[in-house]
């Protein structure tokens, strides 16, 4: 396989490696030890400030597996993938990349940031419940499409 490709390859995956299992970290880990604090305050605060740092890092590694994953397809010439069913994980990370790309860059900065602030003070359990459902649909299709994705571009396709 010629070089670039192959390095695009590894960042590409160094990308999905720190983005997800960090979505994994929060989703399993912060969120519910957060929602378990007794003071709604802190339990507000210490949130924005732990997903506020992981948002930073999510941003580049967004922008780095988008860059490598579409520098792949225009180096395979591989865009009429997406025109093909078996293909379904290209459909699948592409999506799930333009999924979190919105969410991070425009919902999270212009929308969701002041939802937080507004509900987390009215109502921080129901709040909380929310943002941990979304946090573990989004884990669980990052995880279905790593693992179709992986399948897939080493020969199984699981559908024809
Ligand atoms: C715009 C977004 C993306 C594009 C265009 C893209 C494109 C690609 C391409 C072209 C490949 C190589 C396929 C092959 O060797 O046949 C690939 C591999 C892969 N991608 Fe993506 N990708 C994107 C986002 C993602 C996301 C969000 C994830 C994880 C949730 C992901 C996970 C993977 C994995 C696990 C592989 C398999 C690597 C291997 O085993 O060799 N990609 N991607």
């Amino acid at each position: 396989m010629p070089q670039d490709l192959t390095i695009a390859r590894v960042l590409h995956i160094l990308a999905v490696v720190v983005w997800i299992g960090g979505v994994a970290m929060v989703t399993s880990v912060i969120i519910p030890a957060v929602r378990r604090m007794k003071n709604k305050g802190e339990m507000l605060a210490m949130f924005e400030e732990l997903e506020g740092r992981f948002s930073l890092q999510a941003k580049w590694m967004t922008l780095l597996a988008g860059l490598t994953g579409f520098y792949m397809l225009y180096r395979l010439d591989a865009w009429d993938r997406y025109l093909q069913l078996r293909y379904w994980w290209i459909h699948a990370m592409t999506l799930v990349w333009l999924l979190f790309t919105v969410v991070i860059f425009i919902l999270e900065p212009y929308v969701l940031h002041a939802w937080f602030q507004k509900m987390g003070e009215k109502a921080p359990e129901r709040t909380f419940r929310i943002i941990q459902r979304f946090h573990w649909v989004l884990l669980l299709l990052s995880l279905l499409t790593i693992a179709g994705a992986m399948a897939g571009a080493h020969g199984w396709f699981w559908v024809n």
